[in-house]
C-alpha cells in the first residue's frame, strides 16, 4: 500500500472511493473539489488499476490499494464481470487501508474521518464502512432516469414475475411487454410487443432503450443492478443530475428511498478543474480559433465505447461529405487500427483537408465551452450529455450501451436539444443529420432549446438554486455525522 501524500487539516475529514474509470472518477473528483472548497478534507481511496493523477488535485490526499486487476481484462465488452471482480477483490485491503487511517488518526490527533462517499459501482464500501463503524454515503453518476429504468427490472424480478434465468413466470397487461422487452433484449424468446413500443410508466422509454446489458446472461446483469441499487446502510444518496433536468424522476425516486437524495449536479460546473487520465491535446483549440462560431461538430464517444469496423467508415465518409468542420476525438483502441489505416489510404484525409482535427483525447469542456463548436456527436455516456447541456450544444446522438440510451432519448424527446441516430448508420444518415443540426432551422431551434436549458442550470447552481440548496443540506448532514 502505497501513501502518495498526507493531507493534513482541522477540517473533518471525508474518504472518497471512485470507480476506476474516466466517467465515474470524473464526478468523484469534481464532488471532492466542491466539498474541499466548503472545508473538508479528502483523501481518495482509489485502485491502482486506473489511478487518479495526484498532481491534478494537489490539495487532496491520494491513497492506492493493491486490486489485483489485470487490464487486459478490461474492455467494454466485459464491464460488468470486472465491477463484479473489481468488488471480490478491494474489500479486504480497502478495509486494512480505513482501519490502519482510523488508527492513526486516533494516534496522531489527525483530523478525524466524517464519512465515506463510494462510487455506486463500489458497493463492497458499504460492509467496509459498516466494519470500520463509519457512516457511508453513495454517490450515483448516472442519471436519475436510468435508475428508475433499471429499478422497474429489479422490481419484477422480486415480484417474482422474472423468474431466476430472467424468464417469465406471470405474465399478465403491460407487464408483459416490460418481460417480452428483456426476453427479446436477452435474446430469449420473443412474445408480441416490439422493441418500438413504449414502456409503461417509463415514458418516453422503448424497450430497446432499455439499459439491459446484452452481454452475458440476465443473471449477471439482474445481479448487477441489485447489486449497486440494493439498499444498505448508506446515509445517503449524492445524484449527478438536479431538479432542471430530471425533478419528475428524483420526485418519484425519493418517494421510493429511504435516506435522502441530493442531487447537486452538475458537478463539473462547480468544480471544472480536470481529472483527465489520458493527456488532453491542447492544439484543437488553436484549430477551433480560426472557426466560425457555431460551425463545428465536435464527435467523441468518451472513454469506453468503440466504433465498429463499417460503422467507422461510414461515419467518416459521412462527416466528410457533410462538407461541416469537425473536430474528431479517435481515442487509442476505440476504433480498429487496420481499418482506419484503410481510411487513410482511401483519401479520407485528402477529402477533408482543413475542414476536419482529428486528436487523440481532448480537453471536452474547454471544447465544448468554445464559440465555434455549435453540435456535439456523443454516444451520450452522463457526464458528455451533462457536459453538452450545460454549455448549451446540442447532440447527435449514437449511444452505444447501457445508460447511453435512456439519456439519448431523454436529449431527443425530453429536452428536444438532439436528433438521435437509430441502429447501424450508413454515411448519407450521417451527412443528413449533421445538415439538420448544424445547418438547417430544426438545429438552430435545438441550439435555442440548448441554450435555455444551460441558462437555467447555472442558475441552479447559484444561490437559491436547487442544486445549491441540496449542497448545503448535504453538507448541515455530513456535519451532523
Ligand atoms: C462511462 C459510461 O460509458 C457512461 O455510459 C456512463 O454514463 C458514465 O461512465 P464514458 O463512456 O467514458 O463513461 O462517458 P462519459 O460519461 O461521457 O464520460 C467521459 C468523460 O471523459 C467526460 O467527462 C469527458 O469530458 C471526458 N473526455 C472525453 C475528455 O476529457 N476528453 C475526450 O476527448 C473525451
Amino acid at each position: 500500500m502505497e501513501m502518495e501524500k498526507e493531507h493534513r487539516s482541522s477540517h473533518p475529514r471525508l474518504v472518497l472511493v471512485p470507480l476506476p474509470f474516466q466517467g465515474h472518477i470524473n464526478p468523484m473528483l469534481q464532488l471532492g473539489s466542491i466539498l474541499h472548497s466548503k472545508g473538508f478534507s479528502i483523501t481518495v481511496l482509489h485502485t491502482a488499476f486506473n489511478s487518479p493523477i495526484p498532481s491534478s488535485y494537489p490539495e487532496f490526499g491520494f491513497v492506492s490499494i493493491p486490486d489485483n486487476l489485470s487490464e487486459q481484462l478490461i474492455s467494454a465488452d466485459d464491464l460488468l464481470p470486472f465491477i463484479s471482480l473489481l468488488n471480490l477483490n478491494c474489500g479486504v485491503p480497502f478495509q486494512e487501508c480505513l482501519a490502519k487511517m482510523v488508527q492513526k488518526q486516533e494516534v496522531e490527533n489527525e483530523p478525524s474521518i466524517a464519512c465515506i462517499v463510494y462510487d455506486e459501482c463500489m458497493y463492497f464500501c458499504d460492509a467496509v464502512a459498516k466494519y470500520v463503524k463509519l457512516p457511508s454515503i453513495v454517490l450515483r453518476t448516472t442519471s436519475a432516469s436510468t435508475y428508475l429504468s433499471r429499478n422497474a427490472i429489479l422490481q419484477l424480478k422480486a415480484e417474482g414475475v422474472l423468474n431466476s434465468q430472467g424468464t417469465s413466470t406471470n405474465i399478465q397487461g403491460a407487464v408483459a411487454y416490460l418481460i417480452s422487452a428483456l426476453e427479446s433484449l436477452f435474446n430469449i424468446f420473443y412474445l408480441g410487443s416490439t422493441s418500438q413500443d413504449l414502456v409503461p410508466g417509463l415514458h418516453p422509454l422503448r424497450f430497446k432503450d432499455l439499459p439491459v446489458s446484452k452481454i452475458g446472461t440476465p443473471e449477471i446483469f439482474l445481479q448487477f443492478i441489485t447489486n449497486i441499487y440494493k439498499t444498505r446502510t448508506s446515509s445517503a444518496i449524492i445524484w449527478n443530475t438536479n431538479d432542471v433536468l430530471e425533478q419528475p424522476s428524483l420526485q418519484e425516486i425519493q418517494k421510493q428511498c429511504e435516506v435522502g437524495i441530493f442531487p447537486v449536479g452538475p458537478l463539473h460546473e462547480v468544480a471544472p478543474a480536470s481529472s483527465s487520465l489520458i493527456k488532453e491535446d491542447n492544439s484543437c483549440i488553436t484549430w477551433l480559433e480560426k472557426q466560425k462560431q457555431n460551425t463545428v461538430l465536435y464527435v467523441s464517444l468518451g472513454s469506453v465505447a468503440s466504433v465498429d469496423k463499417k460503422e467507422l467508415g461510414e461515419m467518416a465518409w459521412g462527416l466528410a461529405n457533410s462538407k461541416q468542420p469537425f473536430l474528431w476525438v479517435i481515442r487509442p483502441g476505440s476504433v480498429d487500427d487496420q481499418e482506419w489505416k484503410k481510411l487513410l489510404t482511401e483519401g479520407f484525409v485528402e477529402a477533408v483537408g482543413e475542414n476536419g482535427c482529428i486528436v487523440k483525447w481532448a480537453p471536452q469542456k474547454e471544447v465544448l465551452a468554445h464559440g465555434a463548436v455549435g453540435g456535439f456527436w456523443t454516444h451520450c455516456g452522463w457526464n458528455s450529455t451533462l457536459e453538452s447541456i450545460s454549455k448549451g450544444v446540442p447532440m447527435i446522438c449514437k449511444p452505444c450501451f447501457g445508460d447511453q440510451r435512456v439519456n439519448g432519448r431523454h436529449v431527443s424527446q425530453v429536452w428536444r436539444i438532439g436528433i438521435q441516430l437509430e441502429n447501424m448508420c450508413e454515411r448519407g444518415e450521417v451527412e443528413r443529420a449533421i445538415k439538420r443540426l448544424m445547418v438547417d432551422k430544426e438545429g438552430k431551434e435545438m441550439r435555442q432549446r440548448a441554450k435555455n436549458l444551460k441558462e437555467r442550470i447555472q442558475l441552479d447552481i447559484r444561490e437559491g438554486g436547487s442544486s445549491y440548496n441540496y449542497l448545503n443540506k448535504l453538507i448541515e448532514l455530513i456535519m451532523s455525522f
